[in-house]
């Protein structure tokens, strides 16, 4: 793996392939992502989206292929992995040199937690954690966010929130983005470009051509959803137009 904190585009994978057992999960892989850019990689249960990740991060290896990386990046999971025995503030400083807790509170007001700073993480919110797993992602102005089904774990109402926060927070500090997700409406509300990946490599890689903010409603917003819902398996018919009532005095 090569990292180049200089040149454009901030990441650039070719002909990437990995390995396990006798099957290529990832075969010939190409993804390039701009710096700044936010790219929403989908795929079904298996397909091998975290061991994408997980290369991008330098948290796995690779059996063949060029991945080039920024050299700052940060990995956000499902699950916060947060230090029990830290408190929050230190959680968020936890990968900094001594003396940034400034940066840190920084951090944590971002994402709207500044009042806890001194907070254990036991007694923190689902949803709580995942802001401060955010903040000590962002705190280190990574070149390449990483982030794998952050908001799987959370309810529907603070999955909402959180998409809005980290959409806010990615067109803030601009980092190049790849969020690994199953909801295809989350994808869209977000990223640049939506990917879909099937046997080993992306078979889409697209740019969501819909304007700001995003509304499900939004005709184009519905179609790019339903040709992602077909990529991945799922027809969903197209909407009808309304059905004409007929009565005596014609048809309405
Ligand atoms: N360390 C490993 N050793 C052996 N097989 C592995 C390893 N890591 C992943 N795999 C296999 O590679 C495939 C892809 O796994 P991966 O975790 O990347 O899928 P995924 O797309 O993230 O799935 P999900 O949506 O369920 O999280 C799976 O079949 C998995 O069992
Ligand atoms: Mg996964």
């Amino acid at each position: 793996m090569t990292t180049d904190p200089t040149s454009a585009p901030a990441v650039r994978v070719r002909g990437l392939r990995r390995v396990f057992g006798d099957r290529a999960v990832l075969d010939d892989l190409r993804l390039d992502i701009a710096r700044g850019e936010f790219v929403a990689l989908l795929g079904a249960s298996g397909s091998g989206k975290t061991t994408l990740l997980r290369i991008l991060g330098a948290l796995d290896g690779a059996d063949g292929g060029e991945v080039l990386v920024p050299g700052a990046r940060t990995v956000v999971f499902q699950e916060p992995r947060l230090v029990p025995s830290k408190k929050v503030l230190a959680n968020v400083t936890v990968a900094l040199p001594r003396g940034r807790s400034a940066d840190g509170l920084r951090a944590l007001a971002e994402v709207g937690l500044e009042g806890h700073a001194e907070a254990w993480p036991a007694t923190l919110s689902g949803g709580e954690a995942q802001r401060v797993a955010l903040a000590r992602a962002l705190v280190r102005e990574p070149g390449l966010l990483l982030l794998d089904e952050p908001f799987a774990a959370l309810d529907a109402l603070t999955r909402l929130r959180m998409q809005d926060l980290v959409g806010e927070l990615c067109r803030r500090h601009r980092p190049a983005v790849l969020l690994v997700t199953h909801d295809v409406e989350e994808a869209v509300r977000l990223a640049d470009r939506v990917a879909v990946l099937r046997d080993g490599r992306l078979v889409t890689d697209e740019t969501v051509d819909v304007g700001r903010p995003r509304d499900p409603g939004d005709p184009a917003f519905a179609a790019l959803r339903r040709r992602l819902l077909a990529d991945l398996g799922v027809d969903v018919p197209a909407p009808s137009l309304p059905t004409p009532v007929r009565t005596e005095a014609g048809v309405i």
